[in-house]
Parts: structure tokens; C-alpha cells; sequence
């Protein structure tokens, strides 16, 4: 059988991505390792003190990673009084000077990639591989948005009636609060704030409760990009509490949130309810994503797409295959093929070159997993597991794959590494879109098929945001695959597109009798 993420491992075992990186990267990231790294509230540029605890790296709990101090509700409150006295400043930079900050961002994140990538290893338990992904797209983001806002944000003269001047432009739209995913630490933490910040709205950013760390890093990169210290305010610290205040402000325009499909309805809420101006949400959440495996494919494709989709960043991106249809016709051979593929995953701690799939996030995660993969253990229908190491001391769940008899029997996302999987008649594949359509979310779904017209027909019935076909489902690139979904998997637009930066700010049109 191929192995997990192609044939590009080594005669070690070593994926061949990272050997290849590996000499310049080694040397540089190494040291940062043992670093211990500090996150704190951050009003106007001023560090302030909070309520401290330690982070623990999730792939060994007795190593303390640094000190993350929460924000108290308070410094929360003054944070939007802040943001909201210096918005018109802000509004008023050039888009060009905002742009520029951004590049100078871009620029920074490059030259810091290794310490990034460390920080995202032992705080987030990223493996080697996902490190480096997640910086090149951080920086991806920080480029992308500023040409977007050179583009787009400018003045335009629209045609008009003979001595009259009508031209069209964009502000920003005040205070707008960034509540972001621990599981991109760094790439959508940054998506967020630099659309938003480019867009001219000053910023509340609110990172995940389990990497404040990275963010704090992210956000000593942003002054020294030369961002006003004004223009943003650092609160990490926990979502339901400090969420509960600044959804509830008058001052704030706007939210953009990336996390569960849960947390997005509840701020939704507390926006309509809140006083001040109709605010803006921008909400990417979760998905139940398929894929869906015909007779013409090729099996061995299959499962290179399949496995890298399903287990990658131990199964916990939004864009993860969890339920993989397969036409009975070839499902045997598809199944054992997986089991094969199965036996050769690494997983382990994730500093180490040789593992590529690393722990879960933390101990609620790996219990919420534990017992979905006991209750469909169970039912006995246990296609492989992984086998774990002995002695680790980590938030491991091995990954696993299961048969199960549709979508509709899953009632939740299973953030993790859980595959489930379908066998399906030829007959009934449009029923199967239909199952999958049925659960209401809408992100991502793949196809294998040989057969053009069994993908374009998938395509016209399917409501997904991102459909991938003959090749994996995850690992969207900033300005080639906007990323975002429908339905419960979130209000677009898309992450990484040219509609995002203008989701940011206000259209204004301003006609002159000449
Ligand atoms: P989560 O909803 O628990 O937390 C996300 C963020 O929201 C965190 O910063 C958290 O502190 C904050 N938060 C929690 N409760 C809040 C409240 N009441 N008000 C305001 N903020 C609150 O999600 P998670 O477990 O961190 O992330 C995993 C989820 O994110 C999965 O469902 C995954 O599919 C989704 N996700 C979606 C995308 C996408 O682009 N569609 C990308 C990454 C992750
Ligand atoms: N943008 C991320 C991916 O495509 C979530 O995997």
C-alpha cells in the first residue's frame, strides 16, 4: 500500500517534504524548543497583567511551554474604548501605508519561520510538516490582503450623467473583534486581524484559550511591522466570558469569528440583541465532510487523498474527510488498501522528523473522541486503528476508521482523527449527495471518479463551498482555493478571496454636480 502522504517517505520512514527542509530548518528551530514563552493582555501597545496559568505542550504534559495571563473584563472594556477613540486616525491611513504594514508582516513571518514553527509544535502540537504549511500561509494571507486593498479599496469613478461626478469608495467600519481557532494558530489568527486592519477597522483580538502563545509572538510582529499600537488590542483569555462582553458592545461594528458552528449562533445572537449599529458577522465553523469514491477511480489515489485528508493534523481542520462514500464494487479493495495505510502511520511527538500525526489539542478533545470511537467500537465495526507508541505522555487518540451505514448517523463533527466509512449502490449516488446535503453543513467534499460527468453532476446537486476532485480535500491555498463554506459551516465570504477584504469595510459613494 502507498504510504500516508504519498510515496515521499524515506528509507527511515522520514517524510520526504520535511528531509528535504530539514538542513536548513534544523539548526534555526531546534533551540526554541526549550524556550519558555509569555502571553498577556496588550491595551494601546501596554502589556497589563491578568490571570495566570501555565501551558503544557500536548504531546508531553510535563513540559511547561510558558505563562499565559487572561484578561479580566475590565481590560476589556477599556480595550474597546480605546480601539473606538482611535478608529478614525486609523481609518484615515492611506490604504497604501496600511498595505505596507502588512508586507513589512509577511516579510517578518518569513525570517521568524523557525521560531513560529517551534511555538506551533509545543504549543499547538503541530507536526513538522503543518509548521511550516501554517507560516507560508500566514504570510500568504498578509500579502494577498494587501494587494486586495491596493486593488479594491481605492476610489473608482463610476459613469455618470454629464456634470455630475459620482465615485465610489471604502472605510473602515469601526471597531471589529477577531475570535479565533487554536487549531491555525497563527494563519487564521492573522487571516482575521490583518483583512480587518487592512480594511481600516482598528482590532480586538481574541486568540483560542489554548495557544495565547503563538498569538502573543504574532502580535510583537505586527509593532514591529510598524502597526500603530493603538490600532489593536490583545485579550486573550476565555471565549464565553470575554465573547459575552464584546458581542454585547454598542461600539463594536462588527465580529469575525472562525470556530465551532455552537459558538457562532451564540454570538449571532448576542449581536442582533445588542444596542448600536446592525453588526456585522463574519462566521466560519465546522463541516461533516465526504468524499465520495466511484468505480472508475483509482484505489490506490484513493487512499493517498483519503488517509492524508482524514488524519492530517490528527484529523483537526475544518476541511478533514470524516466520511468516505465508496461504491460497493470496489469497496473491498478500497478497505483493505486503507488497512495497509493505516499500519504505516507515525504518530507521536511531533518535534521528532519521523511522526507525522501528533496529539489532539487537549484532554476535553481526546475524551469527546474516546468516546465516539468506544460507542462505534461497540457496534463492531472497527475497519483499523493505529497502533500508538508506548510511553507516551500526550493527548494521543490513534487514528481510526470505522464502517458505519450513512452521514446521517453521525450527529456531530468529530474533531479528530476518526474515518468513517459508506459503501454505496451506482444507483443511488444522487441519494448520497442528498444525505450529505441533508446534514446542513456545507464545506468541503471530494470526488474520485474517472467518469467527467459524474463529477460535474456532483457538483451542480452538491452545496459545499470547496469541492476537490481526483485529489485530496485539505490544505486550501490563499488566493487559488478560497476557502469557506455554506449552511452551518459558516456566512462566507471566503478566507483567502477577493471578496473578503470588502466583507471588512463600508461602501460609500459620494455624487458632485460639477
Ligand atoms: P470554539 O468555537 O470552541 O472556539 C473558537 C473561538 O471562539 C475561541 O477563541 C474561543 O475562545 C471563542 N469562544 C468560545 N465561546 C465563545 C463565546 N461564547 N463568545 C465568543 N467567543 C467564544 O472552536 P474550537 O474548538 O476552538 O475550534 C474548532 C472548530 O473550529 C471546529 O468546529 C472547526 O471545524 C472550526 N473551524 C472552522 C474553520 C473554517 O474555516 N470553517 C477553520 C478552523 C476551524
Ligand atoms: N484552510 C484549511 C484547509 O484547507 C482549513 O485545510
Amino acid at each position: 500500500p502507498p504510504a500516508l502522504f504519498g510515496n515521499r517517505k524515506n528509507s527511515q520512514g522520514i517524510n520526504m517534504n520535511i528531509q528535504n527542509q530539514w538542513n536548513d530548518l534544523a539548526s534555526a528551530y531546534q533551540p526554541f524548543l526549550e524556550r519558555q514563552w509569555q502571553a498577556a493582555p496588550v491595551i494601546s501597545g501596554q502589556r497589563l497583567a491578568g490571570t495566570p496559568s501555565d501551558v503544557r505542550c500536548p504531546y508531553d504534559l510535563n513540559k511547561v511551554v510558558g505563562q499565559a495571563q487572561f484578561a479580566s473584563a475590565e481590560q476589556a472594556r477599556q480595550a474597546v474604548d480605546r480601539l473606538a477613540a482611535y478608529w478614525p486616525t486609523w481609518n484615515a491611513t492611506p490604504v497604501e501605508a496600511r498595505a505596507a504594514v502588512l508586507e513589512r508582516l509577511g516579510d517578518l513571518l518569513e525570517q521568524h519561520r523557525a521560531e513560529l514553527m517551534a511555538l506551533c509544535t509545543v504549543e499547538a502540537g503541530k507536526s513538522l510538516q503543518d509548521g511550516i504549511d501554517e507560516v507560508r500561509e500566514a504570510v500568504d494571507f498578509c500579502r494577498y490582503y494587501a494587494q486586495q486593498a491596493r486593488q479594491k479599496l481605492g476610489r473608482e469613478e463610476l459613469k455618470g450623467p454629464t456634470g455630475e461626478r459620482n465615485e465610489l469608495f471604502h472605510e473602515g467600519r469601526g471597531v471589529f473583534v477577531c475570535v479565533s481557532p487554536w487549531n491555525f494558530p497563527l494563519a487564521i489568527y492573522l487571516g482575521q486581524i490583518t483583512a480587518a486592519l487592512v480594511a481600516g477597522n482598528t482590532v480586538l483580538a481574541k486568540p483560542a484559550e489554548q495557544t495565547s502563545l503563538i498569538a502573543a509572538r504574532a502580535l510583537e510582529l505586527m509593532f514591529e511591522a510598524g502597526l500603530p499600537k493603538e490600532a489593536i488590542a490583545f485579550l486573550p483569555g476565555d471565549g464565553a466570558t470575554l465573547g459575552g462582553l464584546f458581542c454585547r458592545d454598542p461600539r463594536v461594528v462588527g465580529v469575525c469569528f472562525t470556530g465551532s458552528t455552537d459558538t457562532a449562533r451564540i454570538i449571532n445572537r448576542q449581536l442582533a440583541e445588542k444596542e448600536g449599529p446592525i453588526a456585522t458577522l463574519i462566521a466560519e465553523t465546522g463541516g461533516q465532510n465526504a468524499m465520495i469514491v466511484d468505480s472508475t477511480a483509482l484505489p490506490e489515489q484513493v487512499i493517498k487523498d483519503a488517509v492524508g485528508s482524514a488524519f492530517t493534523s490528527a484529523g483537526q481542520r475544518c476541511s478533514a474527510l470524516r466520511v468516505l462514500y465508496v461504491q460497493r464494487d470496489i469497496a473491498d479493495r478500497v478497505i483493505e488498501l486503507l488497512k495497509g495505510a493505516m499500519a504505516e502511520l507515525n504518530v507521536g511527538p511531533t518535534h521528532l522528523r519521523e511522526n507525522d500525526i501528533g496529539p489532539v489539542i487537549d484532554q476535553e478533545a481526546r475524551e469527546g473522541l474516546l468516546a465516539h470511537i468506544q460507542q462505534l467500537k461497540s457496534e463492531g465495526r472497527l475497519i483499523a486503528e493505529a497502533t500508538l507508541p508506548a510511553g507516551l505522555n500526550g493527548h494521543f487518540v490513534a487514528p481510526v476508521a470505522f464502517e458505519i451505514d450513512g452521514i446521517n448517523q453521525l450527529k456531530k463533527e468529530q474533531f479528530g482523527p476518526v474515518l468513517h466509512v459508506v459503501r454505496y449502490d451506482a444507483a443511488d449516488l444522487e441519494k448520497v449527495v442528498a444525505a450529505i446535503n441533508g446534514t446542513g453543513y456545507g464545506l468541503t467534499l471530494g470526488v474520485h471518479s474517472r467518469n467527467e460527468e459524474t463529477a460535474e453532476r456532483i457538483e451542480q446537486l452538491a452545496r459545499v463551498g470547496n469541492l476537490y476532485v481526483n485529489r485530496n480535500q485539505i490544505g486550501a491555498v490563499v488566493g487559488v482555493q478560497p476557502f469557506g463554506g455554506c449552511g452551518l459551516s459558516g456566512t462566507g465570504p471566503k478566507a483567502g478571496g477577493p471578496s473578503y477584504v470588502l466583507r471588512f469595510a463600508n461602501e460609500r459613494t459620494t455624487s458632485t454636480n460639477t
